[in-house]
């Protein structure tokens, strides 16, 4: 496909044109992008299902980002696209097509759910669209999958659970188990939990599976009281979170066998989990009550644009704000200008609600893993569970690097 003149008189290039184009194989420079030419963001979040209040806080607080940064990304107006991806793994190629083919997205940011991020991942990778993940860990997206093209601003799998699971081994925990999912977030927590159990000498010995997103959890229940461990460790999130926290309360496992996890098992629905709840601590790059003026300022406008907490969800969806804003004025609003964009985001210390953070050379956050407490209806940081965690990053090989 040819870059015609009326492409870049719309200022709208498509990304195929402007790669197959021969301006760019010629070795001739690229006009200027118009100004005042809106980049369109295709965002692709859960705005239904289990994971669909993570979806809409992601969404709002991207949408604060861009509100702060005077509704410009790199100088450019903003033209906010809103997909539902159901975290619906098998829609999610089609999903991801419609954004690229039919809305000619120039960005990407998306997704919560780990087995739909995939299909992202590999737009980004084929078309070299610029992807900001705002929640899904799958560790793969900045492992073996790493691009210049993909960013992560909210952690890998891999973090909060190896994070949570150094905190029990170091409580004198020997044996743990751990209840999830049986998708990718849940099997790499485990991965996460079992290494940070390790570290401390313990050990995971049993992982027992759900089928995502059934909220049926009596089978599994069932069986935690023979297991013979001191502690079980846990991976849901959203409405499979709400009820399994009461459901545990309710068998009657919680006197004797603490509950604990990664922070998403308590994150964003303490309301709706009462008193069930008290008590449970998890591990996750963020908290309730974190003392930096940064975070202050942002759960009050969070607060005041959508009448919500802020959760860790919110905090995600801002920061991928922050860094397209980073990214997108080092290149003057060019997103096709990949290692121009990724140079300017990890040269930048992100001003987050969390604590300021980098990315890694793989492109994930190195940040603190803060130990929480769920108490009086917030999840209440108790201590760091890790400073500066980074992901191993295990076969990145970043092109162009
Ligand atoms: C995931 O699928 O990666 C995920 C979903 C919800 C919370 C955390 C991780």
């Amino acid at each position: 496909m040819a870059v015609t003149q009326g492409d870049w008189a719309m200022g709208h290039i498509s990304r195929r044109a402007m790669l197959a184009g021969t301006a760019l194989t010629a070795g001739l420079a690229r006009p200027a992008i118009a100004r005042d030419v809106p980049l369109q963001v295709g965002t692709m979040l859960p705005f239904s299902g289990t994971y669909a209040a993570l979806g809409e806080n992601i969404f709002a607080a991207l949408e604060l980002a861009i509100a702060e940064n005077g509704g410009k990304l790199g100088g450019r107006p903003v033209a906010l696209i809103r997909l539902d991806d159901e975290s619906d793994p098998a829609k999610a190629p089609a999903n991801v097509n419609r954004l690229v083919e039919r809305d000619n997205a120039d960005v990407l940011v998306g997704t919560v759910h780990s087995g739909v991020v995939m299909a992202l991942v590999q737009a980004a990778r084929e078309h070299r669209i610029p992807l900001v993940i705002p929640n899904a860990g799958n560790v793969a997206a900045t492992r073996d999958l790493c691009a210049p093209s993909v960013f992560r601003s909210s952690f890998s799998n891999w973090q909060p659970a190896y994070g949570m699971g150094r905190a029990l081994a170091a409580r004198g925990v020997k044996q743990a188990a751990w209840v999830t999912w049986d998708y990718a977030a849940g099997h790499e927590s485990a991965d996460g939990f079992r290494d940070g159990l390790r570290a401390g000498g313990a050990e995971l010995t049993h992982t027992l599976t759900v089928p995502f997103p059934e909220t049926n959890f009596q089978p599994v229940l069932a069986q935690i009281g023979g297991l013979g461990v001191e502690a079980v460790g846990a991976f849901f999130a959203g409405g499979g979170a709400i009820q399994f926290v009461k459901d545990y309360a309710a068998s009657g496992l919680r006197d004797k066998i603490p509950l604990c996890g990664s922070g998403f098992l308590t994150e964003g629905v303490l309301k709706p989990q009462g008193a069930a709840a008290d008590g449970i601590q998890t591990a996750l790059h963020y908290g309730d009550g974190l003392d930096n003026p940064r975070n202050i300022a942002f759960r009050a406008a969070f607060k005041a644009k959508t009448g919500r907490d802020a959760d860790v969800y919110a905090v995600q969806g801002y920061d991928a704000g922050q860094m397209l804003a980073a990214g997108l004025a080092g290149t003057q609003g060019d997103p096709v200008a990949t290692q121009a964009l990724a140079a300017a985001i990890l040269a930048t210390r992100i001003d987050s609600p969390r604590g300021a953070f980098t990315l890694s050379p793989s492109h994930n956050p190195v940040q603190t893993i803060w130990l929480r407490e769920a108490k009086d209806g917030q999840n209440k940081v108790i201590g760091a569970a890790v400073k500066d965690l980074a992901d191993p990053g295990t076969g990145c090989k970043m092109a162009g690097a």
